[in-house]
C-alpha cells in the first residue's frame, strides 16, 4: 500500500449567499497528516468539516490556501487525478448490480482485466469481512453490511487517501459500535491514509490518531484523543470532549512545572502550567477529577443518585451549579440522597484553562 501524507496550509473557502454577502465556512486552517494516520475533524454543525474534506477531495476549490499530498500542491488537480476516494452517509451503492459488481465499478473504469478484478473484489471482501457475498444484490444486505459494501468499493482501486463524511449516522447504536471498531481496524489492515469527519466525539475518541477540533470555521486544538480529552485549551473543547465543571481560581504563582492557584481557601499544586495568557482562569475538572471527602472546600448536597452497577453517579447541588461526581462500588451507604457532603479536587488531573 502507498502511503501518503498530507499538508493543509492556511486554507479558507468563502461563499457568497443570493445578496453576495460572504460566508467564510472554512477560515484560514492549517494541519498536516502523516503517512498511514487516522485524523479527524470534530465539531459542531456548521463548523466547516463537510467544506474541509470536500476542498482536499477537489469537490471545492480553496479561496485560499494550499493542500499537499505528498509535497505536491494539488489545488488545480481535479477530483478524479488525485487519488482519493470518498465514502459517504449515504452508502449510494448501485441497486441493478450485484455485490461483485459494485465492488468491481471502479476497477471496470479503470480497465482492469476481469481476473485480475475478481482477485481484488474476493481480498477486499476479504477484509470487509464479507466473503462470499458476491452475487447477492445490495437490498438484501443490512445498512452495516452495505456500508462495508460502500467501504470495499472505496478501497478496491487502493487510493492513496480515504475520506470519510459521517459515515455511521445512518446505523442504529449498536451497529455504529461495531462498525467504528471495524473501520479502524480495516484502516490499520490496509494502511491507507485517512480523514474522517463526525460530529460525534466518542466516535472521534476511538477512531483517531489525530483529532482536529473545529468550531466556526477555525481549528481550536489538534492534538492525539487523549491530549484533547484530558489538556482540553479552552473551555469549549472541555465541553465538546465531555463532561467537565469549572471552577474560578485565582492563578498565584506560575512555577518551572507547576502552577500554584487559589479555590476558596485552599492552594492547589496543578501539575502543568497554563496554556495562553489570560486575565481570568479556570479550573476544568473531569467528573474522575472529583471525589467526595470530608475535608474539600466545596459544599454541596447529594440530588440524586443513578445505581449503575459497578459504579453509581452522584448528582450534587453545589455553589458551582450541580456536579457529577462518579463512586464506585461498593458505595457508602450512608451517603444517600438529601445528605450534604463536601467535594474535593484530584489536582494531578485538573486543568488550568482561560476563562
Ligand atoms: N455551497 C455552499 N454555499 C453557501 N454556504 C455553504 C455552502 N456549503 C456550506 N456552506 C456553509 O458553510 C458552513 C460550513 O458548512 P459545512 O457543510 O462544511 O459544515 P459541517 O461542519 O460539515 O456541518 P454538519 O455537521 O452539519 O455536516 C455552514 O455555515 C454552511 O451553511
Ligand atoms: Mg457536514
Amino acid at each position: 500500500m502507498k502511503q501518503v501524507s498530507l499538508k493543509i496550509v492556511n486554507i479558507t473557502k468563502i461563499f457568497k449567499d443570493f445578496k453576495n454577502n460572504e460566508i467564510r465556512a472554512v477560515d484560514n486552517i492549517s494541519f498536516e497528516i502523516i503517512p498511514g494516520e487516522f485524523v479527524t475533524l470534530l465539531g459542531p454543525s456548521g463548523c466547516g468539516k463537510t467544506t474541509t474534506l470536500r476542498m482536499i477531495a477537489g469537490f471545492e476549490k480553496p479561496t485560499e490556501g494550499k493542500i499537499f499530498i505528498n509535497d505536491i500542491n494539488v489545488v488545480e488537480i481535479p477530483p478524479w487525478k488525485r487519488d482519493i476516494a470518498m465514502v459517504f452517509q449515504s452508502y449510494g451503492l448501485f441497486p441493478h448490480m450485484s455485490v461483485g459488481e459494485n465492488i468491481a465499478y471502479g476497477l471496470k473504469m479503470r480497465k482492469i482485466q476481469k481476473e485480475e478484478s475478481q482477485k481484488k473484489v474476493k481480498e477486499i471482501l476479504r477484509i470487509v469481512g464479507l466473503e462470499g457475498f458476491e452475487d447477492r444484490p445490495p437490498s438484501s444486505l443490512s445498512g452495516g453490511q452495505q456500508q462495508r459494501i460502500a467501504l470495499a468499493r472505496a478501497l478496491v482501486i487502493e487510493p492513496s487517501v480515504l475520506l470519510f463524511d459521517e459515515p455511521l449516522s445512518n446505523l442504529d447504536a449498536l451497529l455504529r459500535e461495531q462498525m467504528r471498531i471495524e473501520i479502524k481496524r480495516i484502516q490499520k489492515e490496509v494502511g491507507i491514509t485517512a480523514i474522517y469527519v463526525t460530529h460525534d466525539r466518542t466516535e472521534a475518541l476511538t477512531l483517531s490518531d489525530k483529532i482536529v477540533l473545529m468550531k466556526d470555521g477555525k481549528i481550536e486544538q489538534i492534538g492525539n484523543p487523549e491530549d484533547v480529552y484530558e489538556k482540553p485549551v479552552n473551555k469549549f473543547v472541555g465541553e465538546f470532549m465531555g463532561k467537565i465543571f469549572f471552577f474560578p481560581i485565582q492563578v498565584l504563582d506560575i512555577l518551572e512545572k507547576e502552577t500554584l492557584v487559589r479555590l476558596k481557601d485552599r492552594v492547589y499544586k496543578i501539575p502543568s502550567l497554563p496554556t495562553d495568557k489570560a486575565d481570568n482562569y479556570v479550573l476544568g475538572c473531569r467528573t474522575e477529577a472529583l471525589k467526595i471527602s470530608s475535608d474539600g472546600p466545596i459544599e454541596g448536597k447529594i440530588k440524586t443518585i443513578v445505581y449503575l452497577g459497578e459504579s453509581s453517579e452522584y448528582y450534587i447541588d453545589t455553589e458551582y451549579g450541580e456536579i457529577m461526581i462518579r463512586v464506585l462500588s461498593p458505595f457508602d451507604k450512608n451517603l444517600s440522597e438529601g445528605k450534604s457532603v463536601k467535594i474535593d479536587l484530584v489536582p494531578e488531573i485538573a486543568k488550568i484553562i482561560p476563562d
